[in-house]
């Protein structure tokens, strides 16, 4: 058989659910437009953890609890005032399009009613229910796309690793058997997430302890796309995933990744801590979201619900006064692109998908009611305030007949179109966005 006729026996098995892995292919491109597009996604850590108000699962495997109590808190874990529904409007509302739950943490305790094991909300809580159906009915009722947050260690399972900080309880090559036994246990789960809600977003973490071969990581990846090629992975599977997941830090440079997720916390914590106040205002969320969108990238906006299932009321005030501001600026929010480098503008800016239009977000009040934009070639047709559509007027200084410099474009904002946050400004062009890159030297004609 000649090489091409192998690949072209090839072919119709690679179609059929295979994780389309390869970034430089149209079809991963499809399938990260809808994440690319979104911008907003809104992370949940929600587990016994919020009982003591201590840190999710790092309490105990750091020592600062026994494993003991730890898991006493489950006893406390009611749920009482869990309204699921109200969840998905405040993330409805906040102008997210995703959200992501743990469906288990570090901890090993388990949102749902699993087969496997026994430490999950229906056995082995005050809630006893599985928590996490109803939430995947509304969030999906209401038109978002959902993320499964799954930590592949599980430092409660006996057949696990490692236990604590200090406690290592077997390595994989004194007792493969045990291993083994573990996996069959993880991917049971994940057979088991999978059918039940079908998500479009697997959020894995936790993968640092062992290697992709360890936790079988192509074989998790070519089951959960096995019926949905278009399933996005995060990063956090060995080496493996679709796109970045920078944590709290945002990237510093625009060109940091194509595919990209900001996970960062309202305050200083994951999960709920009654004693953690440190939140920051909607305006330094809003300094953050409005980074991450000019360079590309997403938000995933993390919030900790209560025990009862309520969720604190600084952080449903965040959701809210973000959703005023995604609701007014969505055309400059969502599908979007990064913008411009900062020689042209000195502060963030986004593209539309056509980069015909060029976004520039205006956190201050501008000194003499002027912003400064430079180097654009294309005739500008249009300035307006995103939002309440008032037309602002431009004034080019420095452009000259006789060389293609394309001048200094003063655009004046006035007063009263200043938005309580960012005050977006929507610049549109005569075709895609054109950057002036050439240095001018002596004029030679005059
Ligand atoms: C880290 C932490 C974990 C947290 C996660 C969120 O991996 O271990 O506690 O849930 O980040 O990104």
């Amino acid at each position: 058989m000649n090489k091409l006729l192998i690949c072209l026996c090839l072919l119709p098995s690679l179609a059929i659910g295979q994780y389309v892995s390869k970034t430089d292919t149209i079809q991963y491109q499809q399938k990260m437009e809808w994440f690319k597009d979104a911008k907003l996604g809104i992370f949940i850590h929600w587990g016994i953890y919020a009982v003591n108000g201590i840190s999710e699962s790092w309490s105990f495997y750091n020592g600062y609890i026994s494993h003991k109590d730890y898991l006493e808190q489950t006893k406390n874990f009611t749920a009482k005032n869990y309204q699921p529904e109200h969840w998905a409007d405040l993330i409805k509302n906040s102008g997210a399009k995703y959200s992501v739950i743990t469906t288990k943490h570090h901890d090993g305790f388990a949102l749902w009613d699993t087969k496997f094991g026994n430490l999950n909300s229906k056995n082995n809580s005050a809630a006893k229910k599985d928590l996490i159906s109803p939430f995947v009915k509304a969030l999906k009722k209401r038109g978002l796309k959902l993320g499964l947050y799954y930590s592949l260690p599980d430092w409660s399972n006996k057949d696990y690793t490692h236990h604590t900080r200090t406690i290592t309880r077997y390595k994989i090559t004194d007792d493969e058997k045990r291993w083994k036994r573990f996996l069959k246990y993880n991917h049971g789960q994940l057979k088991e997430l999978n059918k039940k809600y079908n998500p479009d977003l697997w959020w894995f973490d936790g993968d640092w302890e062992h290697n992709a071969e360890e936790w079988e990581v192509n074989t998790i990846l070519s089951y959960l796309s096995e019926n949905k090629p278009e399933t996005i992975f995060n990063s956090r599977l060995s080496g493996n995933g679709d796109y970045s997941t920078p944590e709290i830090g945002i990237p510093l440079y625009r060109r940091y990744a194509d595919y990209w997720e900001l996970c960062m916390t309202m305050n200083d914590s994951w999960g709920y801590q009654q004693n953690d106040n440190n939140y920051k205002t909607p305006l330094q969320i809003i300094d953050i979201f409005v980074d991450c969108i000019s360079k590309g990238g997403n938000l995933l906006l993390d919030i900790g619900p209560k025990a009862d299932g309520t969720i604190p009321a600084q952080q449903e005030n965040i959701l809210k006064e973000l959703g005023k501001w995604t609701n007014k600026h969505a055309e400059a929010v969502y599908n979007t692109r990064k913008g411009i480098p900062y020689e042209y503008f000195y502060g963030p800016t986004a593209l539309s998908k056509d980069s015909t239009t060029l976004y520039l977000y205006v956190r201050d009040t501008p000194k003499d009611g002027n912003i400064v934009l430079k180097g654009i070639s294309n005739r500008i047709n249009r300035i307006y305030t995103v939002g309440n559509g008032t037309l602002l007027k431009d004034k080019i200084f420095c452009k000259v007949s006789w060389n293609s410099y394309p001048g200094i474009t003063y655009i004046n904002i006035p007063e009263q179109v200043i938005d309580n946050y960012y005050t977006v400004i929507a610049v549109v062009l005569e075709g895609k966005i054109n950057l002036y890159k050439k240095n001018s030297g002596a004029i030679e004609s005059n």
